[in-house]
């Protein structure tokens, strides 16, 4: 990546908002909630979000923008024998990317769909589980979305994808919240929103935590340097804290529309026997929604538009990262790394995507092959980084570094609580949700 820098603040938050919002809003987030109790899990990502979610971007954002490097040169600027954790940051975009790219490719199946005007079929009952259970197409949807992402970062034309998402987010925020006021008012719908909108105690248990905590990581793009790199294009004068709010509020904003649109939707179609879907769950309601009024095909078309959008700028900076530190580590050519890269991520993607078929025997864990890379990259990887981390900044280089930092662009309000959180907090929960991942207990 070219260190250029942001020419303003906003640019910023854009381009971070860019990689936040993605398919972990729209795809992921919905069926996490409608899996671990709805309301409960929504209260539980949200204070999450507010706490360690600002915790750790503002640490990431703030390292980035301090050192003007990249994760890896950021921590080894700071600390020569911790430069390993911007290794292990590292490492976590390279086992999301191939399996991000499987489901990418389930949005361009959808695309398809809806521009051959196929939204009815789609509707009936092993439409998606038949495509996803086959072969050769869904390997072509993955081989289309993983193009058009190298594409784009090969010809370094990601400033155009940028621009014109940021017509395309709005767009897609607007026929989100249109939808989601349709779903809500459907015939038995409103089960579903009290389901999604009011806690029950009863959904409470770690399992509900570790859920959310991994959920907001790879939401919001935490502890894998995508953040660091973010930072260091930031302007010294921008307002560190207010962006990074921002960001967050933008994106758990879309994750939260994306619930309101799917949850109710699948009491009104399945009287909430679909809950326990899992990945699958927006691909197989999305299409009863879009079929269940006049111009739906057309509203199916141009949603799965923007969310292809979505997922492309979210997929493209996972790429970026990936590219970026085998070049640096390699001394490569950056067009040989991308398609190289291309062609192991493919490679990579076949099993998970052949999970849902052929290999459907695999499991690993009690899980798809698809759903353990994401656990391991979710549950395990991301509460390592962030342990690391947060030991790194609150016992090793000190707080300090990041509220001076913040503070040379603007007053820190939360920075009493930062440093008890970076400091105590966050590793303490690190290590519980560590520990309880790795018995299996979740
Ligand atoms: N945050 C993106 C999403 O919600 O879809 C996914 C993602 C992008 C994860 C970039 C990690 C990352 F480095």
């Amino acid at each position: 990546m070219e260190k250029k820098g942001f020419s303003s603040r906003l640019g910023f938050v854009l381009a971070a908002a860019g990689s936040a919002v993605g398919l972990g809003n729209i795809w992921r987030f919905p069926y996490l909630a409608a899996e671990h109790g709805g309301g409960m899990f929504l209260l539980v990502y949200l204070i999450l979000a507010v706490t360690f979610g600002f915790t750790l971007m503002i640490t990431e954002v703030a390292l980035g923008r301090k050192t003007g490097k990249s994760a890896i040169g950021a921590y080894k600027f700071l600390s020569k024998k911790c430069s390993f954790i911007g290794y292990l940051e590292a490492l976590v975009p390279m086992i999301i990317f191939p399996y991000y790219c499987v489901i990418g490719g389930w949005v361009v199946k959808f695309l398809g769909v809806y521009i051959t005007d196929q939204g009815s079929a789609a509707t009936s009952e092993n439409y998606f589980g038949d495509f996803i259970g086959g072969v050769s197409e869904p390997l072509f949807c993955l081989g289309i979305f993983l193009v058009l992402t190298s594409v784009v970062v090969l010809l370094g034309v990601e400033k155009g994808i940028e621009r014109v998402s940021k017509i395309m987010m709005p767009i897609l925020i607007v026929i989100s919240i249109g939808l989601s006021v349709y779903c809500v008012t459907l015939d038995g719908a409103m089960e579903g929103l009290i389901y999604y909108l009011r806690p029950d105690f009863e959904h409470f248990g770690i399992k509900t935590v570790v859920a959310a905590m991994g959920q907001l990581f790879y939401s919001m793009s935490l502890a894998m340097g995508i953040m660091v790199t973010y930072g260091s294009y930031m302007g010294k004068k921008d307002d560190l804290e207010k962006s990074v709010r921002h960001i967050e509020l933008f994106d758990t904003g879309i994750a939260f529309i994306a619930g309101l649109m799917i949850i109710p939707a699948v009491f009104a179609f399945s009287g909430g026997k679909d809950l326990q879907q899992g990945p699958t769950l927006m691909f197989v309601t999305l299409p009863k929604v879009f079929n269940s009024f006049p111009g739906g095909n057309v509203v199916g078309f141009v949603f799965f538009v923007l969310v292809l959008f979505a997922a492309l700028t979210s997929a493209i900076s996972l790429m970026e990262t990936i590219v970026s530190v085998f070049c640096e580590i390699f001394k490569a050519k950056r067009t040989v790394v991308c398609i190289v890269v291309m062609i192991v991520a493919f490679l990579l993607g076949v099993p998970s995507s052949l999970g849902f078929g052929v290999l459907s025997g695999v499991t690993i864990m009690g899980k798809s092959i698809l759903d353990f890379f994401d656990y391991i990259s979710n549950n395990i990887m991301m509460p390592i980084v962030a342990l690391l981390l947060s030991i790194f900044i609150g016992w090793i280089v000190k707080p300090r570094v990041v509220v001076e930092e913040v503070e040379s662009s603007g007053t820190f309000r939360f920075r009493k609580m930062y440093g008890i959180l970076i400091k105590y907090i966050v590793p303490v929960c690190m290590i519980v949700i560590l520990i309880s991942s790795i018995i299996g207990y979740v």
